[in-house]
């Protein structure tokens, strides 16, 4: 009898764009402090792309790094699947554009939209497509430039976010299933309080979208801030019990880093000592899709984790959408 097929994760890889903008920097901007960016959020300093540094630029530096970590030939992908908000263009898919760079022509390749929690939401996809038997080895890519979507003018936003991008492969497997549990919700009625109203149907394009800045993100960040801790719970609760493990074997906890008071919250209402958490909001700010993938790659790195170790990551964002899975590195 043929065994059930999993999903192994064969390696991790992220990529920076050099340009650091540091707090410092924004109070020559916006009317803001150090002082206040820091004790509100945590964030200290995000990197932010060069000019003529596309999405894409940045998801083939990270999936070089993958690849090369996992092990794997370049030919042996059959699947790009890349999860962004920030696409280098409406279409073609960053995915294609992703392919292309690499040399992977005739690979299938799509984008997947969640907001911040599109790096859970393409692992979900990724370990279905693998345990359907449709593809081998799949390249799974979180990628922002979030900068390129900020009104600089907007102290309440401008402060927050960040670029980068990070990488996965996932491998069909007889004997490894790397990812123990997923759990996944939206809900499309808070739609307005974390978008971008204008480029799409509803605002195309004028003159007059681009004079009222609808092309930037808008956000309530009370509002979000509120519903983003019982739903990362929720959603981390929920993916625990799937997984059939305890608090206890989880070695380490990536939540989305969009604010420190977040993180701490939602460790405090799990009982989750904050060692146990991974936090680089510091240096990172909140890179979106790029976050849980980025943040897991520094701790592979780093040795915060080793080979077997359980880890949860934990994602909230626009939609809203939300979701957890518990993976072995
Ligand atoms: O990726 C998932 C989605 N994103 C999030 O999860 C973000 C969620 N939200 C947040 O992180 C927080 O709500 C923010 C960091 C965005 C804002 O923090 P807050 O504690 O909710 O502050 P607030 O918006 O209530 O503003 C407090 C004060 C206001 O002044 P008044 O009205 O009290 O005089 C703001 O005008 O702080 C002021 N303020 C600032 N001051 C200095 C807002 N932004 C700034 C700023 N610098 N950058």
């Amino acid at each position: 009898m043929n065994k059930k097929i999993g999903a192994k994760i064969l390696g991790t890889g992220s990529y920076f764009p050099n340009k650091v903008l540091t707090n410092a920097d924004l109070e020559k901007i916006v009317e803001t402090s150090d002082e206040w960016i820091s004790t509100r959020t945590g964030i200290k300093e995000r990197r932010i792309a060069a000019n003529g540094e596309y999405t894409s630029d940045l998801a083939y530096k990270a999936s070089l790094e993958a690849i090369k970590a996992a092990n794997i030939k370049l030919e042996e992908i059959d699947l790009v699947l890349v999860a962004t908000i920030t696409p280098d263009m409406f279409f073609p898919s960053t995915a294609c554009f992703l392919q292309k760079k690499l040399g992977l022509n005739s690979v299938p390749a799509f984008d997947l939209s969640a907001a911040c929690s599109g790096f859970v939401y393409g692992v979900a996809t990724a370990k279905a497509f693998i345990e359907a038997g449709l593809y081998k080895n799949i390249l799974l890519v979180g990628a922002e430039e979030l900068s390129k979507i900020t009104d600089w003018t907007d102290r309440n936003t401008c402060i927050l976010f960040g670029d980068g991008a990070g990488a996965m492969i996932l491998s069909a497997s007889q004997q490894n299933n790397d990812i123990l549990s997923v759990f996944l919700g939206a809900d499309g009625s808070y739609a307005n309080l974390l978008f971008i109203p204008g480029g799409g149907s509803i605002n195309p394009a004028t003159a007059k979208t681009v004079d009222e800045k609808l092309h930037s993100m808008k956000m309530q960040g009370k509002e979000v801030f509120k519903a983003a801790i019982p739903k990362m719970v929720f959603a981390a609760q929920k993916a625990l019990e799937l997984s059939g493990r305890k608090l206890e074997d989880i070695k380490l906890f990536i939540p989305h880093q969009a604010n420190m008071r977040i993180i701490e919250a939602v460790a405090k209402k799990m009982n989750i000592p904050m060692e146990r958490v991974f936090v680089n909001i510091h240096k990172t700010g909140n890179i979106s899709s790029a976050t849980t993938i980025t943040a897991l790659d520094e701790a592979i790195k780093t040795g915060r984790l080793n080979k077997g170790d359980l880890v949860e990551l934990v994602a909230f964002g626009g939609g809203f959408t939300w979701g957890a899975t518990v993976v072995k590195v």
